[in-house]
């Protein structure tokens, strides 16, 4: 028998790309390789890039540096640049980087087989196309492995609404959705593999349009009200949506579904109708607010995440107070904001630039802001009782630590709860980034 060869992936930026990484870990188990927390005894390197964040390509690059050494040491050693900075650079990557065997698009995970056959035949295996098949359905787990209580499930990748800002139009091209069928025995399959929570994935996850059996076309909700049906899945989550694809279906099912968790992040990014438009995000701050308002009828107890930029081209300081106003009205749950920092390629980046020092200042301002309002929604679960979805020991002996339904991170002492339990939990403490409670 040989040795297993061991399997080394860096996972970047999105959920998409930690599901996409566990799928590619779990398809090159099939070809021999075994996971490894460690670069340094790796036979196969890969890295899983993201194209969100300012000069993504030159993270990589710099990373890639520095396995020059491991890759002379050990001549048989592959390096692979998968995601969306193997999208974005494609050949530029091996001319940057002759040592990198393998470049892979976010399209093209299917292929990493037969990729990795070819690289280990000397030759360079690069592929950035967007095929029509679904990737996904050649990349099945090789054995069966248990997995983790919470999974993610990717059912819509790409985009069409070309956000001024964003590069996810370019790196993960058009929205493409996975048929009802294919959604649903994976998510059987991952709930006899112990998962009891499942959060649907996708660029523009509720502009999910995919085949129905009987080959009509369901949007998500009706998706997410036939997952509900599978037994011993407790949870279901999605993320990321865009507000103009909420549609009614989808707000009647956080009032009707019992197992859609109470909790949507759906950004706004800005607050300022002038600049919403320069984004090209086609909603107002109004159509914004009026849609919480219906989300919430539905669902009181709703908690509400978005993302924010800061210091987009032509932000002036009433359009920034517009953002905080929108803010202050919302009340998030958590949030996640940005500096604006130009994509090459994307129309925002050709337009005159807010200088860097007012954007540092807005963000600190927007921040200090969000960071109130969670810390106030989460002191207020004090004394609240919350269903709790156990997912692993905490640090310190005799803790389990797992999520509530709202997604804060709940941690318990000395109760006698397994990983895959779900919990009534009283909230008796409130800390900085999480509840502790005691299970009822
Ligand atoms: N600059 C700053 N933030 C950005 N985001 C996307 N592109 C940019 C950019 N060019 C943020 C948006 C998006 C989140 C995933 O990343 O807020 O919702
Ligand atoms: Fe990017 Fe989201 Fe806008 Fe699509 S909707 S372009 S992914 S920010």
């Amino acid at each position: 028998m040989t040795a297993p060869k061991k399997l080394f992936i860096k996972t970047y930026g999105c959920q998409m790309n930690v599901y996409d990484s566990e799928r590619m870990a779990e398809a090159l188990g099939g070809e021999g390789y075994v996971p490894t927390d460690s670069p340094d005894d790796a036979d196969m390197i890969l890295l899983n890039t993201c194209h969100i964040r300012e000069k993504a390509a030159e993270k990589v690059y710099s990373e890639l540096g520095r396995y020059k050494g491991l890759k002379a040491e050990k001549p048989d050693l592959k390096i692979g640049v998968a995601g969306c900075v193997a999208q974005a650079e494609g050949e530029e990557i091996v001319r940057r980087q002759p040592m990198v065997d393998l470049v892979v698009g976010p399209q093209s995970y299917h292929r990493l087989p037969d990729l990795l056959a070819k690289a280990k035949t000397g030759a360079r295996a690069l592929d950035t196309d967007f095929p029509e098949e679904d990737k996904f359905e050649h990349l099945t787990a090789r054995p069966k492995a248990r997995r983790a209580p919470a999974a993610f499930l990717t059912v819509q990748e790409g985009c069409d609404k070309f956000c001024a800002f964003c590069v996810v139009p370019y790196t993960r091209g058009a929205e493409v959705s996975r048929p009802v069928d294919r959604v649903v025995s994976e998510a059987r399959d991952l709930v006899e593999r112990g998962v009891r929570e499942i959060t649907l994935l996708g660029q523009n996850v509720n502009a999910y349009h995919g085949v129905g059996p009987e080959g009509a076309d369901w949007g998500l909700a009706r998706l997410i009200r036939e997952l509900a049906k599978i037994d011993g899945l407790e949870r279901i989550r999605f993320t990321t949506s865009h507000p103009n694809d909420m549609d009614d279906d989808l707000i009647a099912a956080h009032g009707d579904c019992d197992k859609l968790m109470p909790y949507l992040h759906l950004p706004v990014q800005a607050g300022s109708d002038k600049i919403l438009k320069r984004m090209n995000r086609q909603h107002t701050a109004e159509s914004y607010l009026k849609l919480i308002e219906r989300l919430r009828a539905a669902r009181p107890d709703l908690h509400l995440s978005g993302d924010f930029i800061v210091g987009f081209p032509e932000e002036t300081e009433a359009d920034f107070q517009a953002t905080l106003d929108l803010v202050e009205a919302v009340e998030y749950g958590s949030a996640f904001s940005f500096k604006y920092s130009t994509r090459p390629g994307t129309p925002a980046a050709e337009r005159a630039q807010v200088p860097e020092d007012e954007k540092t200042e807005r963000l600190q301002r927007l921040q200090s802001l969000l960071t109130r309002q969670q810390r106030a929604l989460q002191d207020a679960m004090v004394g609240r009782d919350v269903s709790v979805l156990f997912e692993k020991p905490g640090r310190t002996d005799g803790q389990m630590v797992g999520k509530s339904e709202y997604l804060h991170a709940v941690h318990v002492t000395g109760a006698d709860v397994a990983p895959g339990d779900l919990r009534r939990v009283r909230v008796l403490e409130s800390g900085p980034n999480s509840l502790m409670g005691t299970v009822l």
